[in-house]
Parts: C-alpha cells; structure tokens; sequence
C-alpha cells in the first residue's frame, strides 16, 4: 500500500426527509445565495422546501446552471454574489450544479486575475472559498463529498478539473426521494459515472496487494451492478434507491482511492470528448473504458481478472477471466441503453482527432503507470468509434 493522507470534512446527512431539515445546517443569520440548474427542483417539489426551510434566512437565487457548467453563465452567479455579499452558498442539484458552486464560491474573492486561471491551475491559485453546502439530487458524480470540480470553457472548447481541500462542502443533504423524479437516462448515467469512479480507483496495474480498498470497491461495483438496474426500472423503489444514491456518494469520497495508484486515463479522454460533441459525462466514460482496458491489457489482466471473478462471478483462466470482464461491463452498459461507441452520439467522429493532438500539446501521460500518451490515446480512440 502507498502512504496517504486522509481528509474529509463533509457532513453527510442521508436519508427521507432530510430536506426538510435544511435549516438545522444553516446559520440564521447568514445571507444564502441558492444556486440551481435548469429548473427541475421547481418540478419535483425540491424548490418549495428548500424555500420553506429558508424562511428564517435573507436568501438570493441563481438559476439556469447547465449541464457541464460553463465558465460564462458561473461568472454571471459571481457577480450576483458579490453585489448581494452572501455569506453562504447552497447547491441544490446535481454534479453540474455542484463543481458550478464550487467555482463560484472561489471566484468571488479572486479579483486579481482572469478567474479561468482558478481552473487551469488545477485549484492551486485559490485562496479564499465562501462556504457552501449542498442538496444532492442526481446520484452519479460524487462531488457532494469531495473538494474536485470540472468547468468548462465553452469559448476554448475545453473541459478541465480543479480541486483544493477548501472546496469541500460543509454539508450535503441526501435524501433519496429525489430519484423518484429523474430521467431514466439520468440514471443510467448516474450509475454508469458512479462505477467508472471505482473503476478508475481500482482497475490498476496492481504489483500490491490492497484487500480493504480492493474488498470495499468491489462491494460498491456490486451493488451497483444489484441495485443501478432495480432503480433504472422502478425509480419508486426506496431500498434500492438508497443503496444506489450512497454508493454513487462512496464512490469518489476519496476512501477507494486512499493507498493505492489510480487511472483516470478514461475521465480525462471522456473530457475532450463532451468538450467536443456535448455528449454527456457517464456517456464518454462508456465509450473510452473498454478502449483504456483493451489498450492497456497487458498491465490490468491481473485486476481485470479479479473484477471478473470477484464482481462478475466469472471463472476461467486470466487472461480468458479478464477479456471476459471487458465484455460484462459493455454489456451492462447497454442494459441500461447506455451506448458505447462514439458514432452511437455523433456523426462528426472525424473531429476526433484533435484530441491526441491536445494530449500532445499539454504534455500529458495518463494512467496508472503514465504510459498513455498521445499515440496510446489514438489507439484508444481507433477502437472507440
Ligand atoms: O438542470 P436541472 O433542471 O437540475 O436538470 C438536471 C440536468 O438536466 C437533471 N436533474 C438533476 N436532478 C434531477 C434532474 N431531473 C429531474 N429530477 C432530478 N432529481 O439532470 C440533468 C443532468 O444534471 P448534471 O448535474 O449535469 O448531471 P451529473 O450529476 O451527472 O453531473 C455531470 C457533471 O459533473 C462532472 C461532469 O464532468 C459533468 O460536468 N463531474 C464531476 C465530478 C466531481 N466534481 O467530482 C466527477 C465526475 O467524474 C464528473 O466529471
Ligand atoms: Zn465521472
């Protein structure tokens, strides 16, 4: 096991009704400023109770915070935050709304420079975050219990994380009533991002052994795997809802990934990929996944093997075990009619290839090992389309 350090201050408050008990987290004398998406809160009921669980505060609020929030429409919340001086900020929607919250709330006292400079610095330019708490309402990212976000720039067409232990909420209100009323394709997606999150965490050249992160990541791909179905076709059922909505959380909260190496070769390639097309997150990870796994085989067989035996029930020799496990996870995806190859999404899979050429220009090497540079990256992307 790798050394590490461990921190996470969220308070996780889960379970019905939780809601309702938003004022308990919030000092009364604040000024809040509530910022949401694109008006779903209004439809389901979420609105009116963070409304009436405010009543005893000075409150403000942004709306229309997009899917893949953009830098443009975050700097219009900034403004609003500054001229009304709030005190806190609460986040009520999913991962979009979110890592949007925790740019603004480190954007407000960063005058100096351009703010674009936050994100492109990977967080590490931020000083000052005004504190900001949130009410999770599309299981999937995990960013209701980690300090990372994504922002995209839809001037540069570029789609980039930051993080910094400031950016941690103070708390984030769970209440899995709000899978009653979500798209099944936001479900899907929600399951789909939440198991590439350990995916990324796990799948690893792995030369040590790690039975506890190994043992608790496999528990999690399990119960989604149980579970992510159950709510996909009965969003109402309680119990399965619940596992889901907390392993979708424990999936990026940073224990799986504490002592051990990770990927994130298929979150950064899925990036370019809505950066370019607008094709939704969990979506691009489906896509690229099979394509990491299938480029870089000979260094996961091990874990790939492990996954397929441990999660899948599979059995066999390695090598057959792990090409094996490949295919379950395609064919899990599809079950949730999750495509997974990029002509699924677009017809302009020839701008694809812009995108090895920007792994160049930044310099990077993804992966565990850091082995996946831009030609591995167009390999990957062969496979894909
Ligand atoms: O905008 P509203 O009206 O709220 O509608 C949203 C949106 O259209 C809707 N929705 C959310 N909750 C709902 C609901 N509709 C009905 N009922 C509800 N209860 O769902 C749509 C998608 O929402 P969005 O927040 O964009 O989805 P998601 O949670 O999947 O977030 C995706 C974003 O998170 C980033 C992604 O890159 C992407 O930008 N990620 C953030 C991470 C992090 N901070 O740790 C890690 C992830 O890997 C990911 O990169
Ligand atoms: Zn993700």
């Amino acid at each position: 096991m790798h050394s590490f350090e461990f921190y996470n201050p969220t308070r996780l408050i889960f379970g019905e009704s939780k809601i309702e008990t938003l004022n308990k987290y919030i000092v009364q004398t604040h000024k809040v400023l509530v910022v949401y998406g694109g008006g779903s809160i209004k439809r389901n009921g979420i609105y009116e109770k963070v409304s009436k669980a405010l009543s005893g505060n000075n409150w403000v609020e942004f709306s229309g915070i997009e899917p893949n929030p953009k830098l443009e429409t975050l700097m219009k919340a900034v403004e609003l935050a500054r001229n009304e001086q709030v005190d806190f900020i609460l986040a009520v929607g999913g991962g979009s709304v979110i890592d949007g919250v925790k740019f603004i709330a480190s954007a407000i006292h960063f005058k100096e420079e351009d703010p674009w400079q936050i994100v492109l610095s990977g967080g590490q330019l931020i000083k000052e975050v005004v504190p900001f708490g949130t009410i999770l309402t599309l299981p999937a990212t995990g960013s209701e219990m980690n300090a990372g976000s994504v922002i995209t720039n839809g001037k540069a067409e570029e789609k980039r994380v930051f993080s910094n232990p400031k950016c941690f909420p103070k708390f984030s209100i769970l209440d899995p009533i709000v899978i009653a009323s979500l798209p099944k394709k936001q479900i899907a997606n929600g399951i789909v991002d939440a198991m590439v999150h350990i995916l990324e965490q796990y799948l690893t050249a792995s030369e040590q052994a790690t039975p506890i992160q190994d043992g608790y990541a496999e528990t999690l791909l399990r119960t989604l795997i149980e579970f992510g179905p159950r709510v996909y076709n009965d969003p109402f059922d309680e119990a399965s809802a619940q596992h889901f909505m907390l392993a979708a959380t424990y999936a990026l909260n940073g224990v799986v990934g504490a002592g051990v190496k990770q990927d994130w070769a298929t979150h950064m390639i899925g990036h370019e990929l809505t950066a370019m097309f607008g094709i939704d997150h969990a979506r691009t990870l489906a896509i690229i996944l099979p394509g990491v796994w299938e480029v870089m085989f000979e260094t996961k067989q091990k874990k790939l093997a492990q996954y397929g035996r441990l999660v899948w029930n599979l059995s066999g020799d390695d090598k057959e075990v792990a090409e094996k496990a490949i295919e379950k996870t395609e064919l899990f995806f599809h079950s949730l009619n999750v495509g997974t190859r990029l002509d699924d999404y677009t017809e302009k899979c020839y701008k694809v290839w812009d995108i090895p050429e920007r792994i160049k220009t930044r310099g990077w090497k993804l992966g565990e090992l850091a082995l996946i540079d831009h030609l591995k990256v167009e390999e990957i992307l062969k496979l894909r389309i």
